[in-house]
């Protein structure tokens, strides 16, 4: 089985790996040549853990994957093409984009040869894999391909995991011909006995923002619940992890914190409503999803405000982590940078420290002071911010922050210490949700 990967961006990448492990030959076409000659040596542009070793072994040991920058040249004797482009939101809109998908449906399309299935990896709205079709059997005729809809599931830091021990593996198609090519591709995972799910194309295409946004909703909930729990005496984690035990709920995306962020949940669950919106649906719980999220972080900011009586001028506090969640240096749509430009806005002095989106964030947001530990980050400051739970966070030495900060208070946004052990400390803690 010969497999083409169309953008080679965080999900392309991971998957191209991914099936190379299965044992697959892959061929990773890009148009940005800066990107693929790193990749030839072996650089991966983001970090993700365990993908520099994947990416090692399979360019120098199993040499089963190849980089190019021409789509038409790698096309040939190819039995699969994942499209896995990005689909960004539009400016302004909340609709995604889907210009790239559609060129390179363009340009597979005149290069197809031999019978091929075109799947469609990124996220794209229900209907989208259809059109595909459409924009294909223009130029080519219908029995030579078949279009497929297999949405992934990958979260960022953990995605090499995700990929080889899903929870499900969905396949949308509408030919018994295409369904038997992609579970043979998965078949490995099949042999662990991860189910394999055959719906339509449209039915995948749903499952996929269905799931982003169900996600988005569990976590919004909680972040309302604990702002309840906060004024009410109660505690969110125990409020969480009762809810959780009950299995029609469980307990996972019920941590409250500074609300969701990252390069999926926010653009997809806009897209969601947006493409119901256009079909005549209204998706209100979704909408109220969005519009509770985009508040939280700055309802975070004013609570940080408060503490300083709203006057932020000159405070130096100290922000621990930028990424948008631990073990990614991705920093797109992170609730810890819109609370930074919040509170720099209000006049505070922010230094931060994040143990690998340093560079990303710096290329950002230049009014941030970056160091080099998290240490470094709280000399004269009047305040810690833990923005996100890196492991390296959870075991800080909080005797001698307590002494290097100028005032010894704690805003946990992620509840990884608790007010007992820091206000044992001589510490002050706020947590979230208690
Ligand atoms: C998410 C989904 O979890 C993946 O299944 C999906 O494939 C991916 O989007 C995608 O569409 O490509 P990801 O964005 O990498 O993955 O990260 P998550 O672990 O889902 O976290 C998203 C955000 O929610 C982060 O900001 C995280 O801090 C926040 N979160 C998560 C919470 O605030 N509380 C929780 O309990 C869980």
């Amino acid at each position: 089985m010969k497999i083409l990967i169309v953008g080679v961006g965080y999900v392309g990448l991971v998957t191209g790996l991914c099936l190379s492990e299965f044992g697959y030959q892959i061929i990773f076409v890009d148009k940005n040549k800066e990107k693929l000659d790193n990749l030839k040596k072996s650089k991966c542009p983001f970090y993700e853990p365990g993908i520099d070793q994947l990416l090692d072994k399979h360019l120098n040991e199993t040499k089963r994957i190849n980089f190019s920058s021409n789509l038409s040249n790698s096309m040939k004797n190819i039995d699969i093409v994942f499209i896995s482009v990005g689909t960004p939101s539009r400016r302004l809109e909340d609709e995604a984009d889907l210009t790239s998908v559609f060129e390179v449906s363009k340009e597979i399309a005149s290069n197809i040869n031999n019978y091929c299935v075109i799947v469609t990896k990124s996220t794209v709205p229900v209907g989208t894999t259809r059109k595909i079709k459409e924009i294909i059997s223009q130029q080519i005729n219908k029995n030579k391909f078949d279009v497929v809809s297999n949405p992934e599931f990958l979260r960022e830091g953990s995605a090499i995991n995700d990929f080889m021990r899903p929870d499900r593996v969905i396949i949308g198609t509408e030919s018994k011909k295409s369904e038997e090519v992609m579970k043979e591709i998965y078949r490995p995972l099949f042999l662990k006995e991860t189910p394999i799910i055959s719906t339509s194309i449209e039915t995948a295409e749903i499952i996929k923002y269905a799931s982003n946004s169900f996600l988005a909703t569990k976590i919004a909930f909680i972040n309302e619940v604990a702002d309840l729990c906060e004024v009410s005496g109660a505690n969110v984690q125990d409020v969480a992890k009762a809810m959780g035990l009950d299995r029609r709920i469980g307990s996972k995306f019920l941590n409250a914190g500074p609300g969701y962020g990252g390069s999926c949940f926010p653009k997809d669950v806009k897209a969601f409503s947006s493409t119901a919106l256009k079909a005549g649906i209204k998706l209100s719980i979704v909408d109220a999803v969005n519009n509770s999220n985009k508040l939280r972080p700055i309802k975070i900011a004013n609570k940080i405000s408060n503490y300083y009586n709203n006057e932020l001028k000159n405070v130096v506090l100290t922000l621990l982590g930028l990424s948008f969640k631990p073990n990614t240096d991705d920093i797109r749509d992170s609730t810890s940078i819109i609370i930074a430009k919040e509170l720099i806005n209000r006049g505070a002095i922010v230094n931060a420290y994040d143990p690998k989106a340093k560079y990303n964030a710096q290329k950002e947001i230049n009014e941030i002071k970056y160091f080099d530990s998290a240490y470094e980050a709280c000399y004269q400051s009047n305040g810690l911010i833990i923005a996100t739970e890196w492991n390296e966070f959870r075991g800080l030495d909080l005797n001698k922050i307590k002494k290097i900060l100028v005032k010894p208070v704690i805003f946990d946004l992620r509840n990884i210490y608790s007010k007992k052990e820091t206000n044992l400390l001589g510490i002050e803690y706020f947590g979230i949700g208690s």
